[in-house]
């Protein structure tokens, strides 16, 4: 790596001068800008400077394989060289598509053998929508149309993914679909209300979707959309039994079960797909994206049952054909790539590795538990969260000034190490190459940072317990 290649502070100011960063908050960021984030190799990343990260958050949720595979870099190249881009329109293909397609579907749960492709999360899930629309006007429902999504879940950016999205923080100052979604109650077991079991609390979950499905109509509802685990909105993971009980509402009322696997896809939960090796249920489509590449290139799937599929292509002629549609819906360098990031993950045993390793991690990040403002640790194997409070006993949080989780994340990455600041939180979702040393490092350094920035907030006179 040659970092004499970098001028560190033109690069910072260019970032700061010209690229809009989403989700940035601006007082901080026009102080501090941006970390610049120029190679990586394995689980690090290093910075313009040459300061090695361990990246605790895999770019975002998506590189999953790991940094600097060469034969990704051969299987992109040798692809660009054949044909970098062919549309996979009405009646034209390209091998990589068709081969990345059969590929994808042989490892989606078996009702799934059908693949929308695009660009990218929200994509996806906006594409699982138009399909459910299309779906149900073919079936003579027009009316069957609205969608129903958890508080906190988080679905994109797009006008219709942020629609699906429940985290009213995102909708201020924009617009949504407020005549198209419905949200229903969050799974949020550690804010679940006082004196609740678990139990009790998936039964009130399960019974007030009942009632919103019958509050709104059966008949206008085409579908609910819903993450295995809740990921950007605070790595949620909902009780025993949750997903299957909704999904049996859903089956019962001819409401289309959509799986957001876009974070829980590809490894992360050490399965290629969560929804029925962890959740037990059978989606009637699944979106996919980040991991779906490792994040090498962009990407989006939406997989969908044959049922919808034989639906959707059935008579598509003049006005019923399926006219839904992007010019990178099968894009062949995209495909190659994924192709390669299928094959790395199956060679290389990532699923059984993170299988084996992922009881380690959570159980290594519980022991975070113990300091005084951890009031939960939760999430499952590459899939990790942190929170923190004021007090345990109330869960009261820390006010919104103490900026805990930026302080915990800015703490972290002066030791080396990449954690994502989310409030209160501070989210784990690393490579799924860690070795059991690196997630030992992983918590060492994070419970570093913790009890720093817990002794800055008492001598600042944060009231702590
Ligand atoms: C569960 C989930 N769905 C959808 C998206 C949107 O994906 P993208 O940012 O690729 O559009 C994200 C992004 O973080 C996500 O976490």
């Amino acid at each position: 790596m040659d970092f004499t290649q970098y001028n560190t502070r033109d690069l910072w100011q260019k970032d700061i001068d010209h690229v809009i960063h989403p989700w940035a908050y601006y007082p901080e960021f026009e102080k501090d800008g941006a970390l610049v984030v120029a190679e990586s190799e394995g689980a690090y990343v290093y910075d313009a400077d040459g300061k090695r990260y361990l990246d605790g958050i895999g770019g975002i949720w998506c590189v999953n394989i790991g940094y600097g595979r060469p034969e990704m870099a051969e299987a992109i190249a040798d692809q660009v060289m054949k044909i970098p881009y062919f549309n996979a329109f009405t009646d034209t293909t390209t091998p990589a598509v068709a081969e990345f397609a059969n590929r994808l579907c042989s490892i989606a749960p078996d009702n799934l053998n059908h693949v929308f492709m695009s660009t990218g999360g929200s994509v996806a899930n906006d594409s699982a929508v138009r399909i459910a629309h299309h779906y149900f006007s073919r079936l003579g429902k027009p009316e069957k149309r609205k969608v129903l999504s958890h508080v906190q879940g988080y679905h994109g950016s797009t006008y219709l993914a942020m629609s699906l999205t429940g985290m009213p923080g995102s909708h201020k100052n924009f617009h949504i679909d407020t005549d198209l979604v419905a949200y229903v109650e969050c799974p949020y077991v550690y804010r679940r209300p006082d004196g609740m079991t678990e139990a009790d609390f998936c039964d009130h979950l399960v019974s007030e979707f009942a009632k919103k499905v019958e509050s709104i109509g059966a008949d206008t509802i085409a579908a609910f959309i819903a993450e295995p685990i809740l990921g950007s909105g605070g790595v949620i993971v909902p009780p025993q039994g949750y997903h299957q009980r909704i999904a049996a509402i859903c089956k019962q009322n001819e409401i289309l079960y959509i799986s957001d696997e876009v974070v829980t896809g590809f490894g992360r939960l050490g399965h290629w797909f969560a929804s029925e090796a962890e959740f037990g249920i059978k989606p009637d489509m699944i979106t996919s994206a980040k991991g779906i590449t490792s994040g090498y290139l962009p990407m989006g799937a939406t997989l969908i049952s044959d049922q919808i599929h034989d639906v959707i292509t059935s008579q598509a002629i003049g006005d019923n054909v399926f006219s839904h549609g992007f010019t990178y819906s099968g894009h062949p360098v995209a495909c190659a790539a994924g192709l390669m990031n299928m094959h790395i993950i199956e060679r290389d045993g990532i699923l059984e590795h993170v299988q084996q390793v992922g009881p380690y991690f959570e159980s290594a990040l519980a022991a975070l538990k113990e300091l005084p403002i951890v009031g939960d640790v939760r999430g499952k194997k590459f899939m990790l969260c942190v929170e923190s409070v004021a007090n345990k006993e109330t869960k009261a949080l820390l006010p919104d000034d103490a900026h805990i989780g930026k302080r915990i994340a800015k703490e972290a990455e002066k030791r080396g190490l990449i954690v994502r600041p989310s409030g209160h939180l501070n989210i784990l979702s690393p490579t799924l190459i860690l070795t059991e040393a690196q997630i030992d490092n992983l918590v060492s350094t994070l419970r570093a940072s913790i009890e720093t920035v817990t002794d800055e907030l008492v001598r600042a006179g944060y009231k702590i317990g």
